[in-house]
Order: C-alpha cells, then structure tokens, then sequence
C-alpha cells in the first residue's frame, strides 16, 4: 500500500501548495533523493566518466555504472545489455539506424507498428522505410483500443525485419500483450523491439521474460531527471551492431585512417553522457523498489477505477481507453462535447490548479482520428489521490455544465 506520506518527499508539491499534478505521462515529479543524487555529483564528484584516472574521475566513474546497474536491474537486465540515452526517442532512433548500418533492411522487406504508436515509436520507422526501400505496415487495434492481435499475426511474415509496439499506449492506455507478440515475431524471424516509455514507469517489467530483442524507456517519466533514458538490447545484438554516434570514450584503437570501436554498451555512448542525469535516473529505480512495483500498478489501478467510473458518467464527457482498469495504465483520455480539449485544459489549471495534457499527445494518427481537435489526458502516479481524481471529476463536471451540457 502507497501511504499520501510519500507526498512528501516531493518539492514540488510543497512549492505548489494545491497543485493537482496528472500530467505524469508527459513526466513525472522529483524525489528529493533524486534530485539530491543530482546534486552530489556536481558538488562533490564532478568529474567526466571512463576517461581520466584521478580519484574523483574514478568516483564518477563508479557511480555511472553503479547507476547502469539499478536501471539494467530493475529491468531484467545485465548492465552490459543497458545503452544510456537521453530519452525513449533517443533510444528508439539509435535502435533503428544501427541495424539499418548493419544492413537489416533491403527494398521489399516490412516493418510492422501499430495504430497508436507515439511519434517517438512511428517516426524513426518511417523515415528508416523511405531510406531503404521496406515497407511500412500498421496493425488495427479494437474498439477497446487494446491491439487487435489477430491482424498483426496476419501482418508478420518471413518478409517482416522489425515489430515496433509500445508495451503502454500514452493515449488510449491500453496495455499489449508483448510476450505472445514477441513469439509472433521469433516464429517468423523478426526482431521485437518494444516502446516501455508508459510501461516500466507503472509495472513490473522483465525485458527477458517478455523476450524482448529490444525495449526502450525514458527516466524522466519514471521519476528521473530529464535528459535520461535507456535501451535494452540483447547481449548478442549488440554486440554486433554498429555505433550510432561517432566520438570519444566508445573506442579501442584509433589512427588516422581507421578506428577499432570499443564493446556495448559504451561503443553506444560517445562523447560525455549525461553523468549527474544517470545517477540520478539510478536513485529513481532504488526508490521505485523500495516501494515496490507491484503497489505502484494497485495504487495507479484503484486511482483509475475511480477517476474511469465517475468521469465516464458525467453528462457530455466521453472516455476514450479501456473500461477495464486491468487493460490500462493510469490514464483517463476523454473529451467534452462541443469544447476545445486546450480550453478544458486550460479550465482545469486555472479554477482547479490542475495539471492534465490536452492536444495530439504526439500520437497523431490515433488522437486525430478519434477528435481532430484533440482530447484531454489525466495520467496518474504514485502522490496522486483519491481526492484529487474527486477534485478533478467535480471540476469537469463543472466545465461541462458551463458550457451547457
Ligand atoms: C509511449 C511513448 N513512447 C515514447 C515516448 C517518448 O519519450 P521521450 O519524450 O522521453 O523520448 C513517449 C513520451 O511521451 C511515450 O509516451
């Protein structure tokens, strides 16, 4: 069990007294223990990683791997199977040009996404296609918005080289089922790449369990600072998949003419990576399992039961993600009839001080099709409470009635 007590160790709620904060997909707040992680590097240690030999070189060193080791760990994963990048879209796009350099995509081959990827999940594919020549291919979802898996068996094929899906949707929350979609794609020779940006926040996640080639995720929407994300790839993988950048501290032998690259995870990570950013991104990892994932899905899952219920039932306010907070993953999407969802967002700041996401939510071709103005987003996380999904609830009610629904 969550106890409110945890509210306190987020600044930001004590310096915005009143604040209603649901814009958790978008990221999250602060602890101070990872904001105070941050600041013991640049106050006591901070030096550039992998390079130097004096003590404090050594300190930082020893703290950015220590910090690949929680991330990798929380995961699943061994620390060499971990890339640290600024962001999921960091991640995603490293993915894809590499095996694009590793000639793994040729003109008549296919990439399989779904219809409510993220940009960050969409768009490194389709400029990857247009680049080589392979096509494109998109999987439908239900009217649930979960994804209707049995067009996407029918989709991967022997010509299938990549199957991109986000474990999480940001918009419609719907949860995928990504193990059997990972033995879709061994059965027919595709790799798996997975887009856990709203899952590893939220849920226990074993990237080997699920048998992920691939999984990406962002630190800031998991309590890290900004600027941190990962990517998991299967040891073998990236072993033999060539660097993305190109610049120091990824290096075994260099001269004028030719350079040798150094193993993963570093051959990944040339030039300074974002040092004080990754400790912390680790600190956010100790803390999420200290609390335990398990009571951060229960605690998001009873907010979401609740807020789904009582927002579905107000007049001219229609939800758009499963009904069932078991499918989902703490977000409310809804929209109200005949109102602008920047206007709703921007009612709910001002009389309410609540923070929510209105617009595409960077995932266009799924939002626009259901309203092409945008909808309205409220993601939950762990200081989030009853009263403020009541809050939230009476105050839509109220914007609704405003407007004459
Ligand atoms: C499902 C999903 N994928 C990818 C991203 C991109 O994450 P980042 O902005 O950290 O790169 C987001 C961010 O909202 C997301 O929700």
């Amino acid at each position: 069990m969550i106890s409110e007590k945890i509210r306190q160790e987020f600044p930001a709620l004590q310096n915005n007294p009143g604040l209603v904060y649901l814009d958790n997909a978008a990221t999250t707040l602060k602890p101070k223990c990872v904001i105070d992680a941050v600041r013991s590097y640049y106050e006591e240690f901070p030096a550039n990683v992998g390079r130097g030999s004096h003590r404090l070189a050594r300190k930082a060193t020893e703290k950015y791997e220590d910090a690949r080791a929680t991330v990798a760990g929380f995961v699943g994963a061994k620390e060499n199977e971990l890339v640290f990048t600024r962001n999921a879209t960091e991640s995603i796009n490293l993915a894809a040009v590499s095996l694009e350099r590793m000639g793994h995509f040729n003109a008549g081959d296919e990439v399989l996404v779904s219809f409510l990827e993220h940009h960050a999940n969409l768009l490194p594919w389709q400029q990857l296609c247009e680049r080589t020549g392979t096509k494109l291919k998109v999987a439908k979802l239900n009217p649930d918005y979960t994804l209707d898996m049995g067009d996407l068996a029918k989709k991967v094929s022997r010509k299938t080289k990549i199957v991109a899906i986000a474990h999480a949707s940001n918009t419609v929350a719907s949860i995928q089922p990504v193990s059997e979609i990972a033995k879709i794609c061994h059965d027919n020779g595709a790799f798996f790449l997975v887009d856990g940006a709203q899952s590893v926040p939220h849920m226990e996640v074993n990237v080997r369990r699920i048998n992920a080639d691939f999984y990406a995720f962002s630190g800031h929407k998991m309590l890290g600072p900004t600027g941190t994300g990962a990517l998991y790839g299967k040891e073998d993988l990236l072993a033999k998949m060539p660097p993305y950048n190109y610049g120091g501290g990824m290096i075994r032998k260099v001269t004028v003419e030719r350079t040798e690259f150094g193993d993963a995870p570093q051959k990944f990570e040339a030039g300074t990576p974002a040092i004080a950013e990754a400790i912390g991104f680790g600190e956010a990892c100790s803390f999420l399992r200290k609390l335990g994932m398990q009571d951060v899905r229960n605690h998001e899952k009873q907010l979401t039961r609740h807020g789904l219920g009582k927002i579905s039932s107000i007049k001219g306010v229609k939800v758009y993600c499963p009904a069932d907070a078991e499918k989902q993953a703490g977000i409310v999407m809804f929209g109200i009839d005949g109102i602008d969802a920047v206007d709703v967002a921007a009612a709910l700041d001002e009389s309410g001080k609540i923070a929510v996401r209105s617009g595409m939510h960077c995932a266009e071709p799924i939002v626009g099709s259901i309203n092409p103005h945008g909808l309205v987003r409220a993601s939950f996380y762990i200081y989030n409470t009853a009263a403020e999904v009541d809050l939230l609830c009476s105050e839509i009610e109220t914007i609704s009635r405003a407007f004459g629904k």
